[in-house]
């Protein structure tokens, strides 16, 4: 059965009923298609994108048009997900009028869904101007990384009496000016609660508590493939970059002793090789599975190609494979 697309509505009914939001930072195909498998509502290219795969310390030097290159390829890869492009640092600030072209670059060459971009009232005009143009806007307060420098460093935002006020008037204001969720990073836990109650607009948190609608985490931390990374607010769920090193280790391991690849691995000039029964090919989980020839020798199940090929390219010996170490299918 086809999953219903998440749109807009779909995150207000979820308020509306009490479901919380699951959202997760994404950046590649592969990522969108396994984060959109799993059931994610959201799927968020942020400029967090400049320190997770670029190895900068701020997102502050990400382009638009690296996060348009970004969401091209997760939008390709997610179905039900909902898109949401991030408008970097200084694709909006500047001018109302060069922060709609930044917001359409992202609709047109992206494929974003929605836009989300940081800071309070001082854009209501301008997420006005997205709202009315049919450009659904995300809002984000609280800890803005793209404010490093003014903030003076990643700080939780919104401790004593003011800074919680300025907020919750921050948030009624992107409300009032038709933003459909605002993310709510680095504030306390009372705070995004009350602000969560106040809005009929579902609010998303991360360093934000319990209270929001939902929750969101960059997946690379989510992950555990950075050890010297753990801030407060990430739970990991696992340890990829222990993972990650082990299997590479392996491989190098192999290579160096001339274990890989085996006769099973490579190609003769005439006769098939013998294939394992119930083989998944590398490349087919990479790219999705499409429905290939049957296999001359009727052993095993059908290999797999990558979604999309000819069926003329397809060469069943060239897709079928060992399976891979570990697989628990085996
Ligand atoms: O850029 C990003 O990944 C974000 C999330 C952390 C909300 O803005």
């Amino acid at each position: 059965m086809k999953a219903e697309k998440v749109t807009i509505h779909t995150l207000q009914k979820k308020k509306a009923a009490g479901d919380k939001i699951a959202m997760l930072t994404c950046y590649d195909a592969t990522f969108a298609r396994l984060l959109d498998e799993a059931g994610a509502d959201v799927l968020l290219v942020g400029d967090s994108l400049g320190m997770v795969i670029q190895g900068n310390s701020t997102t502050l030097p990400v382009t638009l048009d690296e996060v348009i290159y970004h969401t091209r390829a997760v939008a390709r890869g997610a179905r039900r997900a909902q898109i949401v492009g991030d408008m970097p640092f200084m694709s909006y600030q500047s001018s109302v009028e060069e922060a709609m072209r930044s917001a359409g670059r992202l609709v047109k060459e992206g494929g974003a869904e929605a836009i989300k971009l940081e800071g309070g009232a001082q854009h209501a005009e301008l997420v006005r101007r997205l709202v009315v143009t049919g450009i659904p806007v995300m809002g984000h307060i609280g800890l803005t990384p793209q404010s490093f420098h003014q903030l003076g460093g990643f700080k939780v935002q919104g401790k004593d009496d003011d800074g919680a006020r300025r907020l919750v008037d921050d948030a009624r204001a992107l409300e009032q000016a038709g933003a459909y969720a605002i993310v709510l990073e680095g504030i306390p836990l009372e705070v995004a609660r009350d602000i969560t109650n106040a809005l009929s607009a579902p609010t998303i948190g991360i360093g934000a508590g319990p209270h929001c609608d939902g929750q969101v985490l960059v997946i690379y931390d989510l992950l555990g493939m950075n050890e010297e990374f753990k801030p407060r607010f990430v739970r990991r769920y696992e340890n990829l970059a222990l993972r990650i090193r082990t299997a590479v280790d392996e491989f190098v391991d192999d290579v160096r002793s001339g274990a890989f690849p085996s006769e099973e691995e490579s190609f003769t000039r005439g006769q098939r090789l013998e294939r394992k029964p119930a083989t998944v090919s590398a490349i087919a989980l990479a790219g999705g599975c499409a429905p290939a020839p049957e296999v001359a020798s009727g052993a095993g199940d059908a290999p797999a190609a990558p979604a999309g090929a000819p069926a003329s390219s397809v060469d069943p010996a060239f897709y079928s494979s060992a399976t891979p170490k570990g697989d628990p299918k085996q």
